[in-house]
């Protein structure tokens, strides 16, 4: 009975005017639930477009994350996924259409308020300080948690040094939650990949984002290393409380992880639902394998 309230009050919004007829069936079946009593998802993304000159790499896509949910973005290469993420971090403006976090329009909310508002990132291409010290690039992205100002940083009053503990405690977690302890000291330019994708991960959530956002994190990772990625993703959802918009083409682990999935194409929302529901879909079955959706078996059940 909830779920259907929640799916007409967004139609009643209006904002289903993008979609494909498909993706209006899946969205209005099963997509999970935001937590009870929100009155609004953690996150709106509302007819977003983005030009590049000649190229819309963004024509128009809405969809909603809820608290707590992970949410799997989807779609071939040059679907929009990273331009997708630049907008929702402030890193590009829409042209049309905008981004709300909590209610609130990010359209005129700088790159840095908007992480203070809590939404943390990480990059396809990692893009940590290489020269500095895994701790270091952790501390890098705690800088905005301080409140103290200027004249009591240099008298190192007690509110001071409260943030410190409080930041050191958070970091101290993180080393552990993500296995960076023994690395702590090590510049980040000598460690592995795999690793550096990890140290990425501690950066955005020592800021305590209520969204994170991960562009490709399971990207160069060996197969265990993916297994430990899924579970290391429910933990983080489970001990900081918050939602997870995932960008990943490893569909297996998108498929397992995600409450609920959205699959771009050529800048289109071309499905939004259940990730079984998703991963069923003709449109996403012929995105991927580039076949008439007529001459899909009815099983396929790969994308
Ligand atoms: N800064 C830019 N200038 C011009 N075109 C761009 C720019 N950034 C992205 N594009 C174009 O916009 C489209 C979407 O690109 P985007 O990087 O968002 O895709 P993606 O889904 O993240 O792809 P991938 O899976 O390969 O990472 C592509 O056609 C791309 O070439
Ligand atoms: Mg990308």
């Amino acid at each position: 009975m909830r779920k259907q309230t929640w799916v007409c009050a967004h139609k009643a919004k209006g904002e289903w005017t993008d979609l494909t007829d498909s993706s209006r069936m899946l969205s209005s079946a099963t997509c999970p639930d935001p937590a009870p009593g929100l009155a609004e998802p953690l996150l709106q993304v509302a007819g977003v477009v983005v030009r590049f000159g000649g190229i819309v790499a963004l024509g128009g896509v809405s969809f909603d994350v809820g608290a707590g949910q992970i949410c799997g973005l989807i779609g071939p290469n040059g679907s929009g996924k990273t331009t997708l993420f630049n907008c929702i971090s402030g890193i590009y403006r829409p042209g049309r259409g905008e981004v709300r976090l909590e209610g609130r329009s990010l359209q005129a909310v700088s790159r840095h308020r908007i992480v203070d508002l809590g939404i943390g990132r990480t990059f396809q291409n990692v893009a940590l300080f290489r020269s500095m010290s895994v701790r270091e690039n952790m501390l890098a992205g705690a800088h905005h948690l301080g409140h103290t100002g200027f004249v009591a940083n240099a008298l190192r009053l007690p509110a001071v040094r409260r943030e410190a503990r409080s930041a050191q405690g958070r970091l101290d977690q993180l080393l552990d939650l993500l296995r960076l302890r023994e690395v702590a000291d090590t510049p980040v330019g000598s460690l592995p990949f795999g690793t550096q994708k990890r140290v990425e991960m501690a950066r955005a959530l020592i800021g305590q984002p209520k969204l994170l956002l991960l562009d490709e994190p399971a990207g160069g990772l060996n197969h265990s290393e993916v297994d430990e990625l899924e579970g290391l993703m429910r933990r983080i959802r489970a001990e900081f409380d918050l939602s997870i918009l995932l960008v990943e083409h490893h569909m297996n682990l998108v498929m397992r992880v995600s409450d609920k999935v959205v699959a771009l194409e050529l800048g289109m929302k071309i499905a939004d639902g259940t990730p079984d529901q998703v991963q069923n879909d003709p449109q996403v079955i012929r995105a991927y394998l580039g076949e008439p959706v007529a001459a899909q078996p009815a099983q396929a059940a790969h994308v």
